[in-house]
């Protein structure tokens, strides 16, 4: 259409108007007149609304008015045709102009000729020059027509005007508009193909199905965002077909593919936000400012609908959803946070558990608040670790406290109680005055046994650890503790045959189980029973996390259970601490526990309180495994008589900075027929090694003053004299311990002199009998 010249498009126009008019002229209806032109009746319809007229319809027309004398067409005719008419000479003068012309055209005008773009409303000319030189111009006002081909051309949609072929199967492109070359990559030479050659896309992307049902029915359709492609192009496009009462189907088309892109990646961003929101195990909210439930994620989902049963909580507000009480207070501080726009942080305990809240504006800094995000997160766990460390570090205050103190009785114990009995061995006196000594040693041997309790609970023990079957431990000890726990109470063993041996000290344990014991005893005053048991566990990470300081791994658990009066929360959360006692003045010292608390977690291991009031109590003892090792039995002093053989005329040097504990300790070993020198440092006992010659046992304090200690002594005087025995003393555990040579004996300070004894018997034993097994240690 727009490829036709504009005077050659008017043609149809025109012919119309001048159809129109001779038949209203002839007096003639469309039906009468289109049977005298030999025109079917939807022809002569056609060509009067101004389609234009095929080739020869013109001459049908000519061939009329002649038959009916009209030519040259009578000036009414002429006058009735709405279309401006002017018919100048070969001079230019007017010959004629019709009534229109005349209307449009008046004054000096009516002698001009326009131009087609000429004065509003602008009028399209057409015009046929005769033989004779005569003009004749006939105009019609297009002002209609040229608005909407502007509209039409400046679209920003894409725009087609198909006619349908082949019964609506495909159609004919008769026009296209600037965009729609562009959206479709075409030019106008796509005018007059068919829709399905010109863009072959068209069928899969539906096109030509939903043109051929607006084509047949007249109802338009839309194709919403869908996709083309053919090989020249392809994207996202969204339609709207409908019908014109030509027939014609017009097509209009956008390009969607950003909109279909930022779509996608709004989809894509939001379903991001959204897993991770999901993922996330904390509670997450957005609210309203009144507390209207926005946006909820899969935690806070979960939890609300049980509250809810399982009706969806979004949209509900806040006080539908949870109780009164919980939904007044999150209201209160949501109001907070809108009127001040800061963070709230607060941590709340609802019934066993805790929770931990943040409240956080949502927005523009400076903007009022109208939504905000709450996130909720169960802190039960943390909370209870938090506990736990308190605790710990608590009692490892305590510790240090009580290690430092005791560390001090104890070096002046070892000198009482050496000296005290050193007297009882000079003494020939009265039985009063040795009953009197006797006092003073029970007394002092107590007071160590105390200082000893508080080292051990400081975790300043000086261990000694060996591989030990807890079966024969236990078997051991029962005789003894059936003895000392009275008929009243039944002992027990149920003791696992496959046990693993444990890595601890045997004195020690033998101390915690007699501590355990006697804890048994006083909570069952009417009798009981008490049951010692023995079995593997292995602590997974979850477990081993769960009791402080603990590795996961494998352990021996060694459990103590009495059937007494149990305990109450309370006082399990203070039992482990030294000097904590529920037993009456003199009774107990409240050291029990902390020693075998101490002892277990100096010993790698672990100890737990089970226990109800009235239901009686379990204490479990984790102790560390001896991996890989068989049942080796241990090397121990055998006991020897005081005074015997063995020590007699073995050279001893004795190191101790402490003068009177060396004094102490010099006059011990001679008692045993040493030969015994003392000095106070390291630098004076190399110095007597080198003066005086070889000697065949070091007894020496680890920490000495001088900056050589005591294992540092050891080994520099055996680079010299390799087969030197060594007996260390210790006030408690050092660093320095753990790089004791294996063959060397720890003497734990204070020590009595029949500890000595063994400890001199045992190291030269070792050394002179290698290898021959000993007897067990008895109990201390
Ligand atoms: N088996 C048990 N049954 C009931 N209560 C116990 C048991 N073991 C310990 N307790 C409670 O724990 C407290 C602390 O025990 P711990 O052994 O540390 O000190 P003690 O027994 O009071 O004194 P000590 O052991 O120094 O003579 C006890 O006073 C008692 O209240
Ligand atoms: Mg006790």
């Amino acid at each position: 259409m727009t490829t036709t010249p504009p005077a050659a498009r008017e043609k149809g126009t025109i012919f119309g108007l001048a159809l129109r008019a001779v038949r209203l002229h002839l007096g003639l209806d469309q039906k009468a007149l289109a049977a005298r032109l030999g025109v079917s009746f939807s022809t002569l319809k056609a060509w009067e609304s101004g389609r234009r007229p095929p080739p020869g319809s013109a001459r049908t027309l000519l061939r009329l008015l002649r038959q009916e004398g009209l030519l040259p067409l009578p000036a009414e005719v002429l006058d009735a045709i709405p279309a401006m008419i002017l018919w100048r000479g070969a001079d230019g003068s007017v010959r004629f102009r019709n009534r229109a012309f005349a209307a449009r055209m008046p004054g000096a005008m009516a002698n001009r000729r326009p131009d087609a773009a000429g004065p509003v409303p602008p009028v399209a000319w057409s015009e046929r020059r005769f033989p004779d030189g005569s003009l004749l111009q006939i105009g019609i006002e297009t002002s209609d027509r040229l608005r909407f081909l502007e509209f039409f051309r400046n679209m920003r949609s894409g725009a087609a005007i198909c006619t349908a072929i082949d019964g609506g199967s495909d159609f004919i492109i008769t026009d296209l508009n600037t965009a729609g070359e562009q959206i479709g990559r075409a030019d106008r030479s796509v005018i007059g193909r068919r829709l399905s050659e010109a863009f072959p896309g068209s069928e899969p992307f539906g096109l030509l199905q939903v043109m051929g049902d607006v084509w047949r029915t007249g109802r338009p359709a839309s194709i919403p965002d869908r996709y083309y492609r053919d090989e020249r192009f392809e994207g996202w496009r969204e339609c709207y077909v409908y019908k014109l009462t030509t027939g014609e189907v017009v097509v209009v088309f956008t390009d969607v593919s950003e909109r279909v892109a930022a779509t996608r990646a709004r989809r894509q961003s939001e379903l991001r936000v959204r897993t991770l929101l999901d993922a996330s195990r904390d509670e997450i909210l957005l609210l309203s400012k009144t507390g209207v439930i926005l946006a909820i994620n899969e935690a806070a989902r979960v939890r609300l609908e049980r509250r809810t049963g399982g009706v969806d909580p979004l949209g509900a507000k806040f006080d539908q959803v949870l109780p009164a009480g919980a939904a007044r207070s999150r209201l209160a501080v949501l109001h907070d946070v809108v009127t001040t726009a800061k963070v709230a942080h607060f941590e709340e305990q609802i019934r066993q558990r805790w929770f931990e809240f943040w409240f956080v504006p949502v927005g523009q800094p400076g903007r009022s608040v109208e939504e905000v995000a709450l996130y909720a997160r169960e802190i039960t766990e943390r909370k209870r670790t938090e506990e736990q460390l308190r605790q710990s570090q608590k009692l490892q205050a305590i510790g240090q406290l009580t290690g430092g103190i005791a560390h001090d009785f104890n070096n002046l114990l070892a000198i009482i109680v050496g000296n005290l009995q050193l007297l009882q061995e000079r003494l020939s006196g009265s039985n009063d005055v040795k009953d009197l000594l006797a006092d003073a040693v029970w007394s002092a041997k107590r007071g160590a046994e105390l200082t000893h309790r508080l080292l051990a609970f400081a975790r300043r023990q000086a261990l000694n650890p060996e591989v030990v079957n807890l079966n024969n431990a236990v078997r051991n000890m029962t005789q003894l503790l059936r003895r000392t726990l009275g008929a009243g109470i039944e002992v027990r063993e149920r003791l696992a045959p496959d046990l693993a041996h444990a890595l601890v000290d045997p004195g020690e344990l033998e101390r915690a189980l007699i501590n355990l014991a006697l804890n048994a005893r006083d909570a069952m005053p009417g009798g009981g029973v008490l049951t010692i048991a023995t079995r593997n566990v292995i602590l997974g990470a979850a477990a081993a996390a769960a009791l402080e300081e603990t590795e996961p791994g494998d352990y021996t658990l060694l459990e103590v259970i009495d059937t007494g009066t149990g305990m109450t929360t309370d006082v399990v959360k203070k039992a482990f601490e030294p000097f904590f006692t529920t037993k009456d003045v003199g009774e107990g010292s409240g050291l029990g526990l902390s020693m075998v608390y101490g002892f277990a977690k100096q010993s790698g291991g672990h100890v737990l309180l089970e226990s109800t009031p009235e239901h009686g109590t379990t204490v479990k003892l984790f102790l560390p495994r001896a991996a890989n090792v068989s049942d080796r039995k241990r090397t121990a002093a055998a006991s020897i008589a005081w005074g015997s053989g063995r020590c007699r005329g073995r050279a001893v040097l004795v190191v101790e900075d402490e003068a009177k504990l060396r004094k102490v300790a010099v006059t011990m070993l001679r008692q045993l027929g040493c030969e015994v020198v003392g000095v106070g440092t390291a630098a004076a006992a190399l110095a007597h090694c080198a003066a005086a010659g070889p000697i065949d046992v070091l007894f020496t304090d680890i920490e000495l003053p001088g900056g050589m200690n005591g294992i540092e002594l050891a080994a520099r005087l055996r680079t010299q004299r390799p087969d030197i025995a060594v007996i260390y003393a210790t006030g408690h555990a050092t660093e320095a311990i753990s790089a004791k040579p294996d063959d060397a004996a720890v003497l734990a300070k204070p020590y009595a002199w029949d500890e000595l004894a063994h400890a001199i018997a045992g190291v030269l034993g070792a050394r002179t009998d290698e290898g021959r097994a000993t007897e067990e240690r008895p109990l201390r």
